[in-house]
């Protein structure tokens, strides 16, 4: 059963963290100078901010709130190894965090009575997903750096993920995490 604050939360969560997800991957294009490189950079930095705007209208359309998100998925990850630094280090650190991410949305999909429009935006989503997971994936594979890097990040995932485990059914518990409006109603509408 998905309680409609758990519900409202995660996709808050999701929300700011797409949109982080964003905003990192436009920083990175400074750095970038091959042309197809900033390409990819660019459309994915686009796909991960349309990912920001369709867990948002997801939440209109269930008349779930806005809750303030302080501190996005990747921060956790940042809070164990510091923020990504050079391009081969973002990069790692994105794929690894998409695995996450891919693994999470399925899970979502299996959650009993998902109201429809949020698994249709799961659905989306995970489809964008296998274009980035490709092209990350292929682009490291030419960076000697990158296989010590992604090790590193998996060992952080899992970290995360096991601290972040224990309030599946409380993530307003995370310490930190968000704030919601005071006048918050959590009634699905669907
Ligand atoms: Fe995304
Ligand atoms: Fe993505």
């Amino acid at each position: 059963m998905n309680n409609p604050r758990n519900l409202a939360w995660r996709l808050n969560w999701y929300r700011q963290s797409e949109l982080e997800g964003a905003l990192l991957l436009g920083r990175a294009v400074r750095a970038a100078t091959d042309p197809k490189l900033v390409l990819s950079l660019t459309r994915h930095c686009a796909d991960e901010a349309r990912h920001s705007f369709q867990f948002t209208k997801t939440l209109m359309d269930l008349n779930l709130p806005i809750i303030q998100i302080f501190k996005s998925y990747q921060s956790l990850y940042s809070a164990h190894a510091g923020v990504p630094t050079s391009l081969t280090q973002m990069l790692a650190f994105t794929h690894i965090f998409e695995k996450r991410v891919e693994m999470q949305f399925q899970a979502e999909l299996q959650t009993p009575d998902l109201p429809d429009a949020a698994t249709r935006t799961f659905q989306t989503l995970l489809n964008d997903e296998q274009d980035h997971l490709a092209w990350v994936a292929d682009w490291l594979a030419s960076q000697p750096e990158a296989p010590a890097m992604l090790d590193h990040y998996r060992a952080v995932d899992q970290a995360v993920f096991q601290e972040i485990q224990l309030f599946s059914k409380r993530i307003w518990d995370v310490p930190g995490l968000g704030r919601e409006p005071q006048d918050a109603l959590f009634v699905l509408s669907t």
